[in-house]
């Protein structure tokens, strides 16, 4: 049976010391699992949670929320692929809230995909609809419907997993996830799903007992 992916998008929370309370509290989820586990915290959390995976040899991998659509330089603010690259492996790419909060358009998410690419990060780009444009170079789409991040309303299973075989259809990204309200009470019902190869998951990865039981009944 193929082992889902399970991908943490902590968003604009936590402190270093939270974070890596949380890694203490997940440590032995994650020694006893062999699916395949992300964490996407925010850019200040990446040196001391890598720092601390290392040392303790955690089953984790860890991803940036964003990378700048430049290379180094005089970019105020930015944080450019070869300084994420230094700590993660992966890279949330056009997630909503970047599209809606920060105003970013395909065509930056296109140079950060080709940033991402440049910094050999496997690229996750965040997906509304099928219809979202998805750049040359995406190695894994999470398709998340607007309405349902946070709202507690999640996608039906067969629905997500119509879009997901059409967003594979029509592009050559081999891996495409659900996001969108994930709990570990619904989890199981889109890793089921014959197109659908995991989950991103928001809210419920900040609480380490949530987020094991995702894990488990992925
Ligand atoms: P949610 O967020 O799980 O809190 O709905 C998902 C996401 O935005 O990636």
């Amino acid at each position: 049976m193929k082992q889902p992916l399970i991908v943490a998008n902590w968003k604009s929370n936590m402190t270093e010391q939270e974070g890596l309370q949380w890694l203490e509290a997940m440590g032995q989820t994650l020694a006893e699992t062999e699916k395949q586990v992300v964490l996407c915290p925010p850019f200040t959390l990446l040196p001391s949670l890598s720092k601390e995976i290392a040392k303790q040899q955690i089953q984790l991998a860890l991803g940036a929320q964003d990378i700048s659509p430049f290379a180094h330089g005089a970019y105020t603010g930015a944080v450019n692929g070869t300084q994420i690259a230094e700590f993660a492996s992966y890279v949330l790419i056009g997630h909503s809230e970047r599209r809606n909060y920060f105003t970013e358009s395909d065509e930056q998410i296109e140079q950060k995909v080709a940033m991402a690419k440049k910094a050999n990060l496997v690229s996750i780009e965040c997906v509304q609809g099928k219809d979202t444009v998805i750049p040359e170079g995406v190695n894994i789409v999470a398709y998340e419907p607007v309405w349902a991040i946070g709202s507690g309303k999640a996608e039906s299973p067969q629905q997500a997993n119509e879009v997901a075989t059409a967003i594979k259809a029509k592009s050559a990204v081999p891996l495409v996830l659900y996001g969108g309200s994930v709990t570990a009470e619904n989890v199981g019902e889109f890793t089921h799903m014959d197109a659908i190869d995991g989950v991103l998951v928001g809210g419920a990865s900040l609480h380490p007992q949530q987020f094991a039981q995702i894990i488990q009944n992925a």
